[in-house]
């Protein structure tokens, strides 16, 4: 069911509905917000979230304008012509966003990237695990895959860190001796491909492989995915809402690279290939050899790549005196020339404590989305809220994990 265009008010409870309870005990209100003129405001709000306010102040200056509500009907980019329908209902606290992490309310069928489903052609042609709802039958057994890959390379991911980071700040190094500086974000995507993919899959890294050519592929794959929702790459703004918001870049301009990458993987990543070909027969090869391709770049790759930096940001920012009980924690667990693991990393309450709070202020991945399986309702702290069947339901995780006065 299609749900309202135009604005349905504010906070307070709508005359009729004071009396409806949600299970908790909270008043059922009518949700705040809304989507304005067809066309017009999803462009209008477009430029507001990418350019004249940024992410953060578009949601907070909306839930100012209705009263504090935190469940409120947006438009989310890209808007037209790409996004067939920007209506979603936001929830920005903590406590609705639970909804998101429940699969029995949401349907995330095609809903990873939001408002708009990449082509299928970014992919050979397949539908990667991440695009795929829970209750798809696929889904369990691709991700049956990964995470056994995953469980099995567990003791390689101390190991490949180490050696892909010691190699970037030997390039940090050199690079601060030769011209005084060096741009650590763009080292950082360099040596976090070849991570990702050593931890992975082991054998040759992509750097080694391919060149540097390999990130700039990865990138320029990820970036024909997520163009419709990226900004801050291209200036002067107009032009990048042109070329990056309105249409679909043609993709033939990233074929050769996917293919290069494709084939890498298909190298790197035989054993795991060969031994699901014997253990899961259901699964093609080929689709497999894509969810791979998808797991490592978008997945793993994507989301240490955006990571990093806000880890090394926080560590910058909290000074020497936490560096040095950083220090002193390690070096108690782990004793000098001995193998620093996963499991020793376990054993490290402070280390452990920096990386949860960094994912608290940071989630890497900001956005949330999933179709209403049925007519829910959502709980925020003081109010609850009633959404249709087919709704979009959209979380920006950053408000709802700094939450500070309710979490
Ligand atoms: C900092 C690193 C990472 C972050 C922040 C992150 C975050 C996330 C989030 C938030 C989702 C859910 C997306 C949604 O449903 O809307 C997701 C899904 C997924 N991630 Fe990660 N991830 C990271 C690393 C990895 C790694 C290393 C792997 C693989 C080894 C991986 C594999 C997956 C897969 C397969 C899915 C889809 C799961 C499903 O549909 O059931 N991720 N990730």
């Amino acid at each position: 069911m299609a749900p309202p265009s135009a604005n349905s008010g504010d906070a307070a409870a709508a005359p009729g509905e004071k009396n409806k309870l949600s299970p908790s005990g909270l008043p059922i209100r009518e949700i705040p917000g809304g989507y304005g003129v067809p066309f017009f405001s999803p462009l209008r709000d477009r430029l507001d979230y990418f350019y004249f306010q940024g992410a953060e102040e578009y949601f907070r200056s909306r839930i100012a304008r209705h009263g504090g509500a935190t469940v409120l009907r947006v438009n989310m980019p890209p808007g037209p012509f790409i996004s067939g329908d920007s209506r979603v209902v936001a929830v920005l606290d903590a406590r609705s966003f639970r909804v998101l992490l429940d699969d029995s309310a949401v349907d995330k069928a095609d809903t990873l990237d939001g408002t708009y489903m990449p082509s299928l052609a970014l992919f050979g042609g397949h539908r990667p695990l991440a695009f795929l709802d829970a209750g798809d039958p696929r889904h369990a057994k691709i991700k049956r895959v990964v995470i056994g890959l995953a469980a099995a390379r567990m003791h390689h991911v101390a190991p490949a860190f180490r050696a892909a980071f010691a190699a970037m700040f030997d390039t940090v190094e050199s690079g601060l001796d030769a011209s005084g500086a060096v741009e650590f974000n763009k080292l950082n995507m360099r040596y976090m491909l070849d991570f990702t993919c050593a931890a992975l899959f082991g054998g040759t890294p992509p750097s080694k492989a391919m060149g540097h050519a390999a990130v700039t592929k990865a990138v320029k794959w990820l970036l024909f995915q997520l163009h419709p929702i990226a900004s801050k790459v291209v200036k002067p703004w107009p032009l990048e809402d042109l070329l990056f918001h309105t249409f679909r870049l043609p993709l033939f301009l990233v074929r050769r690279d996917y293919a290069d990458l494709t084939a890498y993987f298909a190298d790197a990543a035989a054993a795991v290939l060969d031994d699901a070909e014997r253990n899961h027969p259901s699964i093609p090869r080929d689709e497999l050899l894509h969810n791979l391709v998808f797991v490592a770049i978008f997945n793993a790759f994507g989301g240490f790549k955006i990571f990093l930096p806000h880890l090394v940001k926080w560590l910058a920012r909290a000074g020497p005196e936490l560096h040095a009980k950083l220090a002193d924690e390690v070096r108690a667990t782990v004793p000098a020339g001995v193998e620093i693991t996963v499991t020793s990393v376990d054993r490290m309450p402070l280390v452990k404590s920096v990386v949860w709070e960094v994912l608290r202020m940071n989630p890497p991945v900001e956005f949330q989305y999933g179709h209403a399986r049925r007519d829910i309702i959502i709980e925020s702290h003081d109010a609850a809220y009633e959404v249709r069947k087919g709704e979009m339901v959209f979380g920006y995780q950053p408000l709802a994990t700094r939450d500070e006065p309710r979490v």
